[in-house]
């Protein structure tokens, strides 16, 4: 694989990704959510799991709560095809529910892959299966929600997803708060990149991969 440019390791592993049985949740899809948007982001978002647009169109974040995502997004100063935006599970469940954990176990070497690739120095996390899955514990939202945690060398930010956030008007504040603190650390990350940022706010630091 050395040697291969990322667009083409990100080529290899969606087709690994299409051609993935590891759960059953590939016999109901109807089109795989691989993740989309750019490669070379200092940001990545993981959601949860394709809903049923997702599902109908591919992309990952089209719906209610894309849009919100989208408006989110272009509060920190960016262009939604700015970021990378991805999934901890690339297919949908049925109906909509919640990843189990068997799933989520199978589904983690594509998103692990999938980062490596990428190399984003913020994985922002929506909800909290993104959160459970990419730090390897489970966390508690409401003490958790607008901190980051240190894994691998990556800052793990913390926030609720977009879906809950519009049922909940409570959450909505606390996810556009949330979303003011990330543009803050992305804008020290990107304006000093070699320096220690906002070292108040970290939660845990963490090694897991
Ligand atoms: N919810 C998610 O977690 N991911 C999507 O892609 C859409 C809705």
């Amino acid at each position: 694989m050395e040697g291969l440019t990322k667009d083409k390791l990100l080529e290899l592993l969606k087709k690994e990704a299409e051609n993935c049985k590891s759960c059953p949740l590939w016999e109901q899809r109807t089109n795989l959510v691989f993740g989309e948007g750019n490669i070379d982001s200092v940001i990545m978002f993981i959601g949860e799991a394709p809903g049923f647009h997702e599902d109908q169109q591919g992309r990952p974040f089209v719906g209610a709560a894309g849009k919100l995502l989208t408006e989110l997004i272009e509060g920190l100063g960016l262009k939604r095809e700015e970021v990378y935006i991805a999934n901890v599970l690339k297919c949908r469940p049925p109906n909509n529910r919640e990843p189990l954990p068997d799933e989520i176990r199978a589904c983690f070497s594509l998103l692990k892959k999938q980062i490596e690739i990428i190399n984003p120095k913020i994985i922002c996390t929506l909800g909290r299966h993104a959160a459970y899955t990419i730090l390897g514990h489970s966390v508690n939202m409401a003490s958790s929600h607008g901190k980051y945690y240190e894994v691998e060398g990556k800052k793990v930010f913390v926030t609720y997803h977009p879906a809950a956030a519009l049922y909940h008007g409570k959450l909505l504040e606390n996810i556009k708060k949330d979303f003011e603190t990330l543009k803050n650390l992305y804008d020290e990350i990107i304006l000093a990149p070699k320096e220690e940022v906002l070292k108040s706010n970290i939660k845990e630091q963490l090694s897991f991969w």
